[in-house]
């Protein structure tokens, strides 16, 4: 097959974060400080990225901006030619710190929406305040004016606010708002019994999410993704593995998507070590699931393969234990009726108790 150059590129600069989302997609052995790439690895990061014909990148953490050197990584990515968006929840950004960022050429804001109120956002958050904070880094934001979208992960226990956020984003001047209802991997595993949406609410989203398209036409976009348990076929995961984008974790471990680290008998390559471009068209674990030879029946003979790529790996591997298998979430896929029950299991749950994301307790000296 052939393969074409990535159009995007994940940054994860830090998994630092003063929030700690229950639903957080890093991994649940998150990279300590002393292990991320420093400025300048970043930015020779960037360089290769964009030789190699990377037009988007999304800086990303963790929280970005427990970077200190953020203004500066944005300065040298946009130099390089990339198309910057910087994805935060807002918290550790001053006015004054946005203001530099403008200067450095940030090109887009995403931020990051927990619940439409303070009791719901900062519980969901597990930071007192922050949502606070986060409408006046809206403000500033807005004045600065910067082209804003909203990311609103949804849940069971948010789900009601939904027409509330739809309201916020217009406010506030958005462009464009993704409502995503929450995907299962890295701590939103941990949380499925209490954050798994019922079956009527996932509907009831969709219903919502397409009235306001038609009502807010030409002033907001919407992007929407939906209750992966309960829907009958898959997610084009990553537009397809290993063809459209990568990510790089705070180590520079280069990732065909956030959770591949989960798949354990694949091996990745740091930046640190070997050039992105040969990482990218020769690294093994870029080939593992690239076109469709890997692919078991049903997928290998199906209408839908070039529409969603036999869904998600690490999914796959998540529900079925094998990386290599059909997405439950497909209705071909034998495992189907299964994931269903456990689906409607977790949602008739009334335990709404979260595991909140951490770093592990350090070793002892
Ligand atoms: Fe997609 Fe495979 Fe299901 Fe076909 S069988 S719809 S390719 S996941
Ligand atoms: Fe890894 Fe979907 S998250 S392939």
């Amino acid at each position: 097959m052939t393969v074409r150059p990535p159009l995007a590129m994940l940054a994860e600069l830090t998994h630092r974060c003063p929030l700690s989302c229950p639903y957080c997609s890093n991994p649940l052995d998150l990279a300590r400080k002393e292990t991320e790439l420093s400025t300048e690895e970043w930015a020779g990061a960037f360089r290769q990225a964009a030789d190699l014909g990377v037009l988007h990148l999304h800086l990303s953490g963790g929280e970005p901006a427990s970077r200190r050197d953020l203004e500066e990584l944005v300065a040298t990515a946009r130099g390089a030619g990339l198309y910057t968006n910087l994805i935060t929840s807002g918290i550790g950004l001053t006015e004054r710190r946005l203001r530099a960022l403008d200067e450095a050429g940030l090109d887009h804001v995403q931020l990051s929406l927990q619940g439409t109120d303070a009791a719901m956002a900062d519980r969901i958050g597990g930071y007192r305040g922050g949502f606070d904070r986060k409408m006046q880094v809206a403000g500033w934001i807005a004045e600065i004016g910067f082209p804003l979208t909203l990311n609103a992960v949804v849940h069971r226990q948010n789900l009601h606010q939904l027409p509330e956020a739809l309201d916020m984003a217009v406010r506030m001047g958005a462009r464009r708002i993704e409502v995503a209802i929450v995907q299962f991997h890295g701590w939103a595993m941990q949380n499925r019994a209490a954050l798994m949406p019922t079956r009527a609410q996932a509907e009831e989203a969709r219903r919502i999410v397409e009235e306001a398209r038609k009502r807010l036409l030409g002033t907001l976009v919407i992007d929407f993704v939906p209750a992966d348990y309960h829907e009958d076929f898959p997610k084009s995961c990553m537009g397809g593995w290993g063809s459209t984008g990568l990510n790089i974790a705070p180590d520079g471990t280069v990732l065909p998507c956030h959770a591949a680290q989960t798949i354990p008998h694949l091996s990745f390559d740091s930046v640190r070590d070997r050039p992105l471009r040969e990482i990218w068209y020769n690294g093994a674990a870029f080939n593992a699931y690239r076109g469709y030879d890997w692919m078991p029946e049903p997928c290998r003979s199906c209408d839908r393969k070039q529409i969603d790529h036999g869904g998600c790996r690490c999914q796959a591997l998540a529900l079925a234990g094998d990386a290599g298998a059909t997405d439950p979430v497909c209705a071909r896929s034998p495992r189907h009726a299964e994931l269903r029950a456990k689906a409607d299991a977790f949602a008739a749950g009334s335990d709404e108790t979260l595991t909140y994301r951490s770093f592990a307790p350090a070793e002892p000296a």
